[in-house]
């Protein structure tokens, strides 16, 4: 594999460049997009009875280290990774790793117990996404857990927003099903699936209990698809 390094051009401005009318209408700024994510996750372990005081979590292509912010005070150990030097240079005291080479990830078999990888595949070249999973498989713990979070191809606006986006010039979108596929192919079985980001902000503080409802419909702005080792 090549070493993907075009978002080592984006790191500097990469908030400016995720401007776009369509997503500043539907949040304040970036930080609705991480903590959604990061009420998803907490709301996953919870209802697995997963405590993640006991877990090891590893972001896998975690850009500048937003989301794994969030578990900071909650997991055992945060960890990332990514293949850009520049998108993980501001990480703030987090543990992160260069991947040399992107398709390979810098930790011994059986390291972590919770993988994400949080708006990566559509970055990653198609043929690689299957070594790449096989890859995230490797580094977790038997029983451990793998949540890919995507953009949903299905809803019109989020195409709108990928099609526009500076960073997404690459960007080939994949669907939940073919997520649920490169786990499944990858020896990872999958356990549960969800849409999300139906509702902006403003309505998703204070009802967004809603979107739990919506969960199966596959409409939401994006999805994240759970599976297991
Ligand atoms: C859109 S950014 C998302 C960053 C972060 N996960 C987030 O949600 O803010 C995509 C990230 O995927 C990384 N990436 C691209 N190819 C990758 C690969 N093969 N393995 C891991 N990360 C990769 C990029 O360097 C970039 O940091």
């Amino acid at each position: 594999m090549q070493p993907h390094t075009e978002f080592d051009r984006y790191a500097q401005n990469y908030d400016e460049l995720l401007h776009d009318p369509v997503r500043d209408a539907f949040a304040q700024n970036n930080a609705f997009y991480h903590r959604r994510k990061w009420i998803l996750i907490e709301n996953f372990l919870e209802r697995h009875k997963l405590a993640p005081g006991n877990l090891e979590w590893l972001d896998v292509g975690c850009g500048k280290g937003e989301l794994l912010s969030w578990g900071r005070s909650h997991f055992r150990r945060i960890a990332g990774c990514d293949p850009s030097r520049e998108m993980a240079r501001d990480v703030g005291g987090i543990e992160v790793y260069l991947q040399e080479a992107p398709g390979t990830l810098p930790f011994p078999d059986a390291s972590f117990d919770f993988a994400t990888a949080v708006c990566v595949y559509h970055h990653v070249p198609e043929n690689h996404r299957l070594p790449l999973t096989r890859e995230i498989r490797r580094v977790l713990r038997p029983g451990g857990t793998f949540c890919m979070i995507e953009h949903n191809p299905f809803n019109p606006l989020t195409r709108l927003i990928v099609k526009r986006s500076p960073v997404d010039v690459d960007a080939r979108l994949l669907s939940e099903r073919r997520a649920q596929r490169y786990a499944d192919q990858a020896g990872l079985p999958h356990v549960e699936s969800q849409y999300f980001l139906y509702l902006p902000e403003k309505y998703f503080d204070r009802m967004g209990r809603l979107e739990w409802f919506l969960k199966t419909l596959p409409l939401g702005g994006q999805y994240a698809m759970f599976a297991q080792k």
